[in-house]
Protein backbone atom coordinates (compact mmCIF):
# COMPACT_ATOMS: atom_id res chain seq x y z
CA UNK A 1 0.00 0.00 0.00
CA UNK A 2 1.44 3.63 -0.99
CA UNK A 3 1.84 5.07 2.29
CA UNK A 4 -0.73 8.03 2.48
CA UNK A 5 1.11 11.86 3.09
CA UNK A 6 -1.94 13.67 3.84
CA UNK A 7 -2.99 14.83 7.00
CA UNK A 8 -5.92 12.86 8.44
CA UNK A 9 -8.40 14.26 10.70
CA UNK A 10 -9.60 11.69 12.71
CA UNK A 11 -12.23 14.00 14.38
CA UNK A 12 -14.00 14.34 11.40
CA UNK A 13 -13.63 9.90 10.92
CA UNK A 14 -15.04 9.77 14.75
CA UNK A 15 -17.74 12.17 13.72
CA UNK A 16 -18.54 9.24 10.49
CA UNK A 17 -18.13 6.55 13.18
CA UNK A 18 -20.75 8.00 15.22
CA UNK A 19 -23.14 8.82 12.85
CA UNK A 20 -23.38 5.44 12.03
CA UNK A 21 -23.18 4.22 15.73
CA UNK A 22 -19.83 2.54 15.22
CA UNK A 23 -22.02 -0.22 14.02
CA UNK A 24 -20.24 -3.55 11.89
CA UNK A 25 -23.08 -3.49 9.51
CA UNK A 26 -22.50 -0.02 8.25
CA UNK A 27 -18.56 -0.58 7.21
CA UNK A 28 -18.79 -0.20 3.50
CA UNK A 29 -21.38 2.86 4.42
CA UNK A 30 -18.37 3.97 6.75
CA UNK A 31 -15.85 3.50 4.42
CA UNK A 32 -17.51 5.18 0.95
CA UNK A 33 -18.10 8.26 3.32
CA UNK A 34 -14.25 8.31 4.84
CA UNK A 35 -13.13 8.24 0.87
CA UNK A 36 -15.70 11.17 -0.17
CA UNK A 37 -13.46 13.01 2.72
CA UNK A 38 -10.03 12.15 1.10
CA UNK A 39 -10.77 10.62 -2.67
CA UNK A 40 -9.21 7.22 -1.40
CA UNK A 41 -8.94 5.12 2.01
CA UNK A 42 -5.62 6.34 3.18
CA UNK A 43 -4.25 3.59 5.62
CA UNK A 44 -4.10 5.70 9.08
CA UNK A 45 -7.90 5.68 8.21
CA UNK A 46 -8.64 2.67 7.67
CA UNK A 47 -6.26 1.25 10.63
CA UNK A 48 -8.00 3.68 12.69
CA UNK A 49 -11.19 2.22 11.87
CA UNK A 50 -10.64 -1.41 12.61
CA UNK A 51 -9.03 0.04 16.46
CA UNK A 52 -12.19 2.22 16.72
CA UNK A 53 -15.15 -0.46 15.98
CA UNK A 54 -15.57 -3.18 18.15
CA UNK A 55 -15.45 -6.50 16.93
CA UNK A 56 -13.31 -5.16 13.96
CA UNK A 57 -9.45 -5.42 12.87
CA UNK A 58 -7.66 -3.08 11.23
CA UNK A 59 -6.94 -6.44 8.51
CA UNK A 60 -10.65 -6.72 8.56
CA UNK A 61 -11.10 -3.28 7.45
CA UNK A 62 -8.19 -3.42 4.94
CA UNK A 63 -10.02 -6.80 3.71
CA UNK A 64 -13.21 -5.19 3.05
CA UNK A 65 -11.59 -2.19 1.15
CA UNK A 66 -9.31 -4.63 -0.94
CA UNK A 67 -12.27 -6.57 -1.83
CA UNK A 68 -14.35 -4.02 -2.96
CA UNK A 69 -13.43 -2.42 -6.74
CA UNK A 70 -15.07 1.08 -5.49
CA UNK A 71 -12.64 1.77 -3.15
CA UNK A 72 -9.12 2.86 -3.50
CA UNK A 73 -6.50 2.51 -1.24
CA UNK A 74 -3.93 4.67 -3.23
CA UNK A 75 -4.35 8.76 -3.76
CA UNK A 76 -5.78 9.70 -7.05
CA UNK A 77 -3.96 11.26 -9.48
CA UNK A 78 -3.87 15.42 -10.06
CA UNK A 79 -5.44 13.98 -13.64
CA UNK A 80 -7.95 11.14 -13.16
CA UNK A 81 -8.48 8.70 -16.23
CA UNK A 82 -11.60 6.75 -15.97
CA UNK A 83 -11.32 4.01 -18.32
CA UNK A 84 -14.48 2.13 -19.95
CA UNK A 85 -14.12 -1.55 -20.48
CA UNK A 86 -18.06 -2.22 -20.22
CA UNK A 87 -19.61 -4.32 -23.05
CA UNK A 88 -19.61 -1.90 -25.56
CA UNK A 89 -16.45 -0.15 -25.23
CA UNK A 90 -14.55 -3.63 -24.87
CA UNK A 91 -15.93 -5.04 -28.47
CA UNK A 92 -14.98 -1.76 -29.97
CA UNK A 93 -11.10 -2.05 -28.32
CA UNK A 94 -11.01 -0.91 -25.11
CA UNK A 95 -8.56 -3.51 -23.72
CA UNK A 96 -6.28 -2.08 -26.37
CA UNK A 97 -6.64 1.66 -24.86
CA UNK A 98 -6.54 0.63 -20.89
CA UNK A 99 -2.70 -0.95 -22.42
CA UNK A 100 -2.03 1.83 -24.60
CA UNK A 101 -2.61 3.89 -21.05
CA UNK A 102 -0.88 1.39 -18.77
CA UNK A 103 2.31 1.32 -21.16
CA UNK A 104 2.27 5.31 -21.32
CA UNK A 105 2.21 5.66 -17.81
CA UNK A 106 4.51 3.46 -16.92
CA UNK A 107 2.08 2.04 -14.20
CA UNK A 108 4.15 -1.03 -12.41
CA UNK A 109 1.71 -3.94 -12.29
CA UNK A 110 -0.86 -3.68 -9.57
CA UNK A 111 -0.84 0.17 -9.44
CA UNK A 112 -3.04 2.77 -10.31
CA UNK A 113 -1.36 5.78 -9.48
CA UNK A 114 2.10 7.47 -11.09
CA UNK A 115 4.66 7.72 -8.67
CA UNK A 116 4.64 11.60 -9.39
CA UNK A 117 1.11 11.67 -8.19
CA UNK A 118 0.27 13.31 -11.58
CA UNK A 119 -2.45 10.56 -13.09
CA UNK A 120 -4.24 8.34 -11.76
CA UNK A 121 -6.16 5.10 -13.93
CA UNK A 122 -9.52 3.63 -12.80
CA UNK A 123 -11.30 1.04 -15.04
CA UNK A 124 -15.25 1.01 -14.57
CA UNK A 125 -17.60 -1.03 -16.49
CA UNK A 126 -19.83 2.24 -17.74
CA UNK A 127 -19.02 5.83 -18.35
CA UNK A 128 -23.24 6.22 -19.71
CA UNK A 129 -21.38 7.34 -23.03
CA UNK A 130 -21.74 3.67 -24.82
CA UNK A 131 -22.41 5.65 -28.07
CA UNK A 132 -19.09 6.97 -28.27
CA UNK A 133 -17.35 3.78 -27.50
CA UNK A 134 -14.73 3.36 -26.53
CA UNK A 135 -14.88 6.07 -24.02
CA UNK A 136 -12.57 7.32 -21.34
CA UNK A 137 -13.31 10.51 -19.12
CA UNK A 138 -10.20 12.56 -17.60
CA UNK A 139 -11.15 14.44 -14.53
CA UNK A 140 -15.20 14.65 -15.79
CA UNK A 141 -14.64 15.37 -19.15
CA UNK A 142 -15.50 12.55 -22.14
CA UNK A 143 -13.44 11.78 -24.81
CA UNK A 144 -15.01 9.78 -27.10
CA UNK A 145 -13.98 6.85 -29.91
CA UNK A 146 -10.24 6.54 -28.10
CA UNK A 147 -7.66 4.31 -29.68
CA UNK A 148 -4.33 3.85 -28.52
CA UNK A 149 -2.47 6.81 -30.43
CA UNK A 150 -5.61 9.24 -29.44
CA UNK A 151 -4.98 8.68 -25.41
CA UNK A 152 -1.41 9.02 -25.67
CA UNK A 153 -1.63 12.49 -27.50
CA UNK A 154 -3.36 12.85 -24.72
CA UNK A 155 -1.59 12.29 -21.77
CA UNK A 156 1.40 13.77 -24.02
CA UNK A 157 -0.72 17.26 -24.14
CA UNK A 158 -1.59 16.67 -20.33
CA UNK A 159 2.47 16.28 -19.48
CA UNK A 160 3.29 19.34 -21.50
CA UNK A 161 0.93 21.50 -19.97
CA UNK A 162 2.48 20.61 -16.36
CA UNK A 163 5.85 21.10 -17.82
CA UNK A 164 4.63 24.27 -18.95
S1 LIG B 1 -19.90 0.42 -22.02
FE1 LIG B 1 -18.42 1.98 -22.16
S2 LIG B 1 -19.55 3.78 -21.91
FE2 LIG B 1 -21.00 2.24 -21.63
Amino acid sequence: MIKSTIDIDFSKIDDILKSYNYEKSSLIAILQKVQELYKYLPEEAITYIGERMEGLSPATVYGVATFYAQFSLEPKGKYEIKVCDGTACHVRGSSGVLAAIKEKLNLEKGKFTTADGLFSLEIVSCLGACGLAPAIVVNGTVHPQMTPDAVSTIIDTLVSKERG
